[in-house]
């Protein structure tokens, strides 16, 4: 199978550059990121992450023929060749389709990703209703692999002022846990024009995320309920 992979080294290369493979897949290889390990098996200097192989780690994500993705659920049967392979575009680049999460992950820890409430801890749990609990379906799965904010051109143009589609699905995450005594503090603090209403709704969010979730569907939610606040 052919490809053609970014390649970088910051201690060696004074540019990236795109290096092209021609190599032989085992009858048992079904997803790129099996044919990825074919590529690594003849040059190891090419560096990616992965660890879970399941769709559940986050870390194997990259840029696969121009559409951001996770190589361990990209079936190899339905990408065209050569296969061009990048790293999410928008982040600073660590080597090869290694990029450097840490403006991401500051952007959903900004949104403070837990419960929030003050009252005293019942004996067992903080419990829901069946229905308030199906509120946070579509919400809580994600895996923080970054492929929607990575898409999303309001994110590469203020990436430390716009939160992002990944952070505002979590921020809407902990808004509609019927547990969480913190929402109008969350809503304060997306009541900006960059945080929140950055999103213009392009929704290249929905189109890339792996788990089939939601982020433009969260982030008109968290908008509507603060209109519904301000009247
Ligand atoms: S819908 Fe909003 S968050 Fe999603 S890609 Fe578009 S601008 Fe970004
Ligand atoms: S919303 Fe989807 S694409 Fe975005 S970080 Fe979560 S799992 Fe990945
Ligand atoms: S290796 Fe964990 S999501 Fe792909």
């Amino acid at each position: 199978m052919k490809f053609r992979i970014y390649r970088y080294d910051p201690e060696k290369d004074a540019k990236p550059y795109l290096q092209d493979y021609d190599v032989a897949l085992d009858p048992h290889d079904r997803m790129l990121l099996d044919a990825l390990i074919r590529v690594k098996a003849v040059d190891d200097t090419l560096s990616f992450r992965r660890s879970c192989r399941e769709g559940v780690c986050g870390s194997d994500a990259m840029n696969i023929n121009g559409r951001n993705g996770l190589a361990c659920v990209t079936n190899l049967n339905d990408i065209k060749e050569p296969v061009e392979l990048r790293p999410l575009p928008g982040l600073p680049v660590i080597r090869d389709l290694i990029v450097d999460m840490s403006q991401f992950f500051k952007q959903y820890h900004s949104i403070k990703p837990y419960l929030v409430n003050d009252s005293p801890a019942p004996e067992k749990e903080r419990l829901q209703s069946p229905e308030d609990r199906e509120e946070l379906d579509g919400l809580y799965e994600c895996i923080l692999c970054a492929c929607c904010s990575t898409a999303c051109p309001s994110f590469w143009w203020n990436p430390d002022k716009f939160v992002g589609p990944a952070g505002l699905l979590a921020a809407y995450r902990f808004i509609a846990d019927s547990r969480d005594q913190a929402i109008a503090a969350r809503l304060d603090d997306l009541e900006d024009p960059y945080r929140l209403f950055r999103c213009h709704t392009i929704m290249n969010c929905v189109d890339v995320c792996p788990k089939g979730l939601n982020p433009t569907m969260a982030i008109g939610r968290i908008k509507d309920i603060m209109v519904k606040r301000a009247v």
